[in-house]
């Protein structure tokens, strides 16, 4: 049975397409918007149908809100790099608020009122507790941040004067693949630190970078709280549901509220793709905070989310899967034939 119809922007991206095949699998109809700026065309699925186009279109937008009726809007076109925001940031205020403003302003124009955004933990800062709750204080430490920050604002001031409905979700770090192996993590250059590190280990790249080894943590490097992102999907597919039941606007950590550090994750990938990864220690990169680990509380216990892939192992597994289905890598493949 037939659901409705959503307008995913940004289908075409990592987080993006695992959300669009959830709601394809769940019976809902999408449309996917995306620029391909960072998206790709291999990630888009079958069965959306898409649209290639920019946010900065508002004839677009107005066009695509009077042919289809949306039930919701999913927003995850955006520009995500923690490190290229501080070297870049009127870039990233730019494209990701002024396209959030045109998007809901033909949203209201054209009177749908639900929207579910991609926010992150990046909006915390410098965490002053572990975990971190909904409720702590939002003092980004860098560009991207502060426009996620923003937006959350903007929408909350849409919700008082226009009755716009939104969901926040806010990301901690997403993972891995879908398990089929059809859809991945596909960044062009990529900046996330396990596809770096299973590069590493298949042979496309010589070395991991470890970036900073002085933090005040157990063994100096980033802690951070690592989500898969068929976990994440599942988060946008429970949100849609109580948004379109409820009406009520509502923001919500999404993550597993375990940390690792960032030499945990190269020992565990080095343990699953059984083989030394080369890495070389180096400076820290701008605007990482130590710690970054989310209470999931709010979420499992309003909105019944509960992890499916919770396990690093899984989420590398999953990513290691990806690179061998994508072509990328014989290594990854040869690896997965040993161990059939
Ligand atoms: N890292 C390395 N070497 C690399 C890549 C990353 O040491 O080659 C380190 C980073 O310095 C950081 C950790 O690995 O300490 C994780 O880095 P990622 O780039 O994988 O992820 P970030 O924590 O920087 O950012 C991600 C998303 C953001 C989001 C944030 C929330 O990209 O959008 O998670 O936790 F805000």
């Amino acid at each position: 049975m037939k659901n409705g119809k959503i307008l995913v922007v940004g289908g075409a991206g990592y987080i993006g397409s695992h959300v669009v095949m959830e709601l394809i699998k769940h019976g809902w109809d999408v449309v996917i918007l995306d620029n391909f700026s960072t998206g790709n065309i291999r990630l888009v699925h079958p069965d959306a149908c898409l649209v290639k186009g920019t946010l900065d279109d508002v004839n677009l937008l107005d066009q695509l809100f009077a042919e289809h009726k949306f039930s919701a809007v999913m927003h995850f076109a955006a520009f995500s790099q923690v490190a290229e925001s501080v070297r870049e940031p009127l870039r990233y205020y730019r494209n990701n608020i002024s396209g959030t403003i045109n998007l809901l302003e033909a949203m209201i124009r054209h009177s749908i009122l639900y929207f579910i955004f991609s926010s992150t933990a990046a909006v915390y800062g410098d965490p002053e507790c572990i975990p971190i709750l909904e409720t702590h204080p939002c003092r980004p430490s860098n560009p991207y941040g502060r426009t996620k920050l923003m937006i959350e604002h903007l929408l909350s001031d849409c919700d008082a004067a226009h009755g716009f409905r939104y969901m926040t979700l806010r990301y901690f770090n997403a993972a891995g693949a879908d398990e089929s192996g059809t859809i991945g993590e596909m960044h062009n250059p990529e900046t996330h630190l396990i596809p770096i590190v299973l590069e590493a280990a298949a042979g496309l790249r010589e070395h991991v970078y470890l970036y900073g080894t002085d933090y005040s943590t157990p063994d100096g490097t980033c802690i951070r709280d690592y989500i898969h992102v068929s976990d994440l999907a599942g988060a946008h597919l429970l949100a849609l549901k109580t948004l379109l039941n409820n009406g009520k606007s509502n923001i919500y950590n999404v993550g597993n509220e375990t940390g690792y550090s960032v030499k945990e994750v190269i020992e565990k990938a080095e343990e699953i793709v059984g083989k030394r990864i080369p890495v070389i220690e180096t400076n820290r990169r701008p605007g990482d905070p130590a710690t970054l680990i989310a209470s999931s509380e709010k979420i499992r216990m309003e909105l019944g989310w509960t992890p499916s892939y919770g396990s690093l192992d899984a989420m590398i597994l999953t990513a290691w899967n990806w690179l061998a289905q994508s072509n990328r890598s014989n290594n990854a493949k040869s690896y997965q034939k040993r161990q059939a």
